[in-house]
């Protein structure tokens, strides 16, 4: 794959990733930005660094970062940045958080990038030209029956008490060989597009969570949609993203568990339901 902006978000996402390890080895040095909701100096630092590479090579383009330090251009291409997807995981020492870069141009993702620098796992994708993982093509999972699947979901940070999701983690774990709970949406999707999941949901991602991930999981040969079954749009309030042979059949599930359960959502009254 070569594509200039691919490359600058993959030299970004190493200098970050770099930052990232360094403050893995640290105590940890947290602050809540809410009641479970937390942000440590790495994730500043990470998002500081990430926020001067972009502005220094495309100082017309508009940064969207997290925690707050990116800013608004008047121009068609926007940078979704999560300078650490996993705060959770890096406060406890979990090896399992990422760096997630990912540029649009108006709606659609031209490149995205997920790195876990502890793993060292670079995933890589440019809209048309597929998806790598540390340099090699990788494509999704062929397993084709929602019952021999693995999945993964997540869950927000917010809500302790009154997560919608419990129901349908509950409903699919039941369903399928297992749900896993990884803490980083942005690694959850990546690796979807290689295979290690069969399917992702989860509710009430931000772009930054979701904007490279999904590039990375459609490149792959995967499908990402809301659970209408319309196209994702990155930052709705639900994304499904799968292997595309079990797409339909999780989706029919989802609105079973919907229609059972009125406390289980679907995306038309989610965002009524997290106010
Ligand atoms: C979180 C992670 C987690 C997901 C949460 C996100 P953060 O991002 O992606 O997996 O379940 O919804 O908020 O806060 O660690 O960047
Ligand atoms: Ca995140
Ligand atoms: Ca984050």
């Amino acid at each position: 794959m070569s594509n200039p902006y691919l490359d600058v978000a993959i030299e970004i996402a190493l200098e970050a990733g770099k930052i990232l390890r360094e403050e893995f080895e640290l105590p940890p040095d947290i602050a809540y930005k809410g009641d479970v909701d937390l942000v440590t100096q790495a994730d500043k630092r990470s998002e500081r660094a990430i926020v001067a590479r972009i502005s220094k090579y495309f100082p017309d383009h508009t940064i969207s970062a997290e925690e707050g330090t990116g800013h608004q251009r008047g121009s068609e291409f926007r940078w979704h940045v999560d300078p650490l997807d996993g705060t959770t995981n890096f406060a406890h020492k979990y090896p399992c958080f990422s760096v997630s870069i990912g540029l649009a141009q108006n709606d659609s993702v031209l490149v995205g990038v997920v790195y876990n620098p502890i793993y060292n796992e670079l995933f890589a994708a440019a809209r048309g030209e597929g998806a790598t993982l540390n340099g090699k093509m990788i494509s999704v999972s062929q397993v084709a029956t929602l019952s021999t699947s693995l999945l993964c979901t997540g869950f927000p940070v917010h809500k302790r008490l009154a997560s919608p999701n419990i129901h349908y983690y509950y409903d699919f774990t039941l369903r399928s060989h297992g749900v896993r709970r990884d803490g980083s949406a942005a690694l959850d999707l990546a690796s979807v597009a290689c295979g290690r999941f069969d399917g992702f949901w989860e509710f009430g991602l931000n772009p930054w969570d979701t904007a490279a991930g999904s590039l990375l999981v459609s490149e792959a040969g995967g499908v990402v949609s809301d659970f209408n079954g319309d196209p994702y749009v990155v930052g709705g309030p639900v994304v499904l993203a799968t292997n595309g042979r079990i797409h339909e059949e999780m989706r029919h599930a989802a609105l079973t568990i919907s229609q059972r359960d009125p406390n289980a959502p679907l995306q038309s009254n989610l965002q009524a339901a997290q106010k």
